[in-house]
């Protein structure tokens, strides 16, 4: 969380550079912005917060400028998600000390104890960040060495913090360090960026790209870097297309409505469909190894873990062994597992700090670990021993929507690899190929009907508490929809297998209570109306998505989607999250909640 950064180069609009790449980063954290650039001699500092200005953006960081033709070559910015302290002006980044002008990714965890370290009343903020520079900067006024300070100052912090510095003393150069974190370097034609993540490197010719790895310390001048030399990579050119909305109002709009092209990006390539197969060429190197694995665990956090609930019931269903764990939970539950177990970790950044911590926990077991992610590159890309992306593209809204059915395609297809490496048949595998190829084309169909959810958006937006609910397979689209919506339309939102209702939640249900119920033509399709029968028996209101020509009479709406084969009911979650995500979406606007920016949260969450 908390978006860093950077400029160092020979252009004289640094500013309006450090400008847009927060802008950038803002998926990061939007509780704050700030801005330090170096103009002739002089540093200058600017920030911005939510204590200033409720729905404040980047152009009222830019406003703050007085100088609007200001020149500069060097500077740095930040975009934050509070941690230590509120969101206020106060707590934003850069913070400084003396010359020493600094920005912060991550969480101090020994916060309390470094604070002693420094004389605590100097302190203007309450962040670890502040901590941080004043450390720093008190090392360097002893030792006149400011690498050998931030060196030491690293090594001090307990968690995963990432920093980039700026020094009035040293006018041509940034310093960049990382203890767990993830920071990148780029050289372009006018000068080295750095960045929490390779979307700010939108708009540049990058020529050579690195991950700043931990404990390493850069010196950043304005044409390179010095560090102890690895092997420079070539970034990959696909994911850096500028990203705008398309003529849409939010990324989420933009995001949703991409779905159908996105899914066939997912699949290209990878369907052999004479064989009944995959082709998933991230794994194909370690093929013999996971043809003995006994269970496949699955481990993420949010979307990723519904995605991972998803998993583990199709997996399940081919005979396959599974489990899914929520990673912020699994280090301190005593997982059970056996040797010839492998772990899939999937995630959208692949930077979510919880996963991490069970990547770098299983490294240490030894079993294999892959990854089901995003972004290319990324800390959990790179941490893990194989992998298939999911080709979704850059998803800029926090809530995650476009990710989420690319996670899901590409679990069938995994589903399909695995099970044919077991004893899954041709014939099964061209059958699920040929029904899944025609996945994109319903989602296009559902979303044609985004004027009719848009009008159950408005007239269901009184109400304020929400059941989201399904059975089997449907059982995860419905802990998707509640997620999506308590999310963006922060509406109370909670979701069950729809079985489970007359264990408990059923005692909620009044006319003032509104259930979505999942229930298409699948195998536990006459079960799920016995159970719509007892919320409306108990006057709760239903909405139900439906497969379609299935009128359900029993529900006070219906939103219809394209019918699967039955033998094919696992593909149904695919196309039936659709309308709840245009309803979140479209419940969020009416609610004038800014879908793209839901308050306290962020896309990347990098603190553990
Ligand atoms: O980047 P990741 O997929 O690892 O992120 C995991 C969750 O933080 C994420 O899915 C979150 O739940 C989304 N905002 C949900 O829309």
């Amino acid at each position: 969380m908390c978006g860093i950064f950077g400029y160092n180069g020979i252009e004289p609009d640094g500013v309006k550079k450090i400008l847009e790449g927060i802008h950038r980063l803002e998926h990061r954290g939007y509780d704050s912005m700030g801005i330090a650039f170096l103009t002739g001699d002089k540093v200058e500092c600017f920030k911005v917060a939510e204590d200033e200005k409720v729905g404040f953006d980047i152009k009222d960081l830019a406003k703050k400028i007085p100088n609007k033709k200001v020149i500069c070559n060097i500077g740095i910015g930040h975009t934050r998600w509070a941690t230590y302290g509120g969101k206020t002006v106060k707590n934003a980044h850069p913070h400084f000390s003396n010359g020493l002008f600094i920005v912060h990714n991550g969480n101090v965890e020994n916060f309390e104890a470094l604070k002693k370290e420094i004389d605590a009343h100097t302190l203007y903020s309450e962040t670890d960040s502040e901590v941080i520079v004043k450390l720093i900067d008190k090392i360097f006024q002893d030792t006149g060495d400011l690498v050998k300070s931030i060196e030491k100052v690293m090594k001090m912090l307990v968690g995963a913090n990432v920093i980039l510095i700026m020094s009035k003393d040293h006018p041509g150069q940034l310093f960049a360090a990382n203890k767990g974190g993830t920071i990148l370097l780029g050289k372009s034609d006018s000068g080295v960026i750095i960045a929490s993540d390779p979307s700010a490197f939108e708009g540049y010719h990058i020529i050579k790209k690195r991950n700043l790895e931990t404990n390493e310390v850069a010196v950043i001048h304005s044409d390179f870097w010095d560090i102890i030399a690895k092997e420079v990579v070539t970034i990959e050119e696909d994911y850096l297309q500028d990203i705008d909305k398309n003529g849409c109002d939010f990324y989420m709009e933009k995001e949703i409505f991409e779905q159908g092209a996105v899914l066939r990006g997912t699949m290209s390539g990878r369907l052999i469909l004479d064989k009944g197969n995959a082709r998933l060429g991230g794994i194909n190197e370690i093929a013999r190894e996971l043809r003995n694995v006994e269970t496949f665990h699955f481990v993420g956090c949010g979307t990723a873990y519904n995605a991972c609930s998803y998993a583990t019931l199709l997996f399940n269903r081919f005979g396959i062994s599974a489990r899914a764990w929520i990673a912020s939970e699994f280090c301190y539950s005593h997982p059970v597992f056996g040797p010839n177990d492998a772990f899939f970790f999937i995630s959208q950044s692949g930077e979510t700090a919880d996963t991490i911590e069970v990547v770098e926990e299983i490294q240490i077991k030894g079993n294999i670990c892959l990854g089901i992610v995003n972004v290319p590159d990324s800390r959990i890309a790179r941490l893990t021993d194989a992998g298939v992306y999911i080709r979704a593209g850059k998803e800029k809204g926090v809530a995650s929507t476009k990710a989420f059915t690319a996670q899901l395609v590409t679990i069938v297809l995994l589903a399909i690899y695995l099970a044919r490496q077991r004893k899954m048949t041709i014939d099964t595998g061209m059958g699920i190929i040929e029904e899944l190829i025609l996945i994109p084309e319903k989602i296009e169909k559902v979303l044609k009907q985004k004027n009719s959810i848009k009008r159950l958006a408005e007239k269901y937006k009184e109400f304020k508490n929400y059941y989201f609910l399904g059975r089997y397979f449907n059982s995860v689209v419905a802990q998707e929809g509640s997620l999506k919506l308590k999310e963006i339309s922060y509406m109370h939102a909670e979701s069950y297998p729809l079985g489970e209702m007359k264990h408990g939640p059923l005692a909620l249900i009044d006319p003032s209570f509104c259930s979505v119920v999942i229930i298409p033509n699948d195998s536990v399709h006459s079960k799920g109306v016995v159970n719509v029968r007892e919320i409306k028996g108990r006057d709760g209101v239903v909405i139900a998505i439906v497969a379609e020509g299935n009128s359900f009479e029993l529900a006070d709406d219906i939103i219809e989607i394209p019918e699967i084969k039955p033998r094919y009911e696992y593909l149904y979650p695919i196309i039936a999250t659709i309308p709840l995500q245009l309803f979140s979406y479209y419940m969020a606007l009416e609610l004038n909640c800014n879908p793209d920016k839901p308050r306290n949260l962020a896309k990347t969450v990098t603190v553990g």
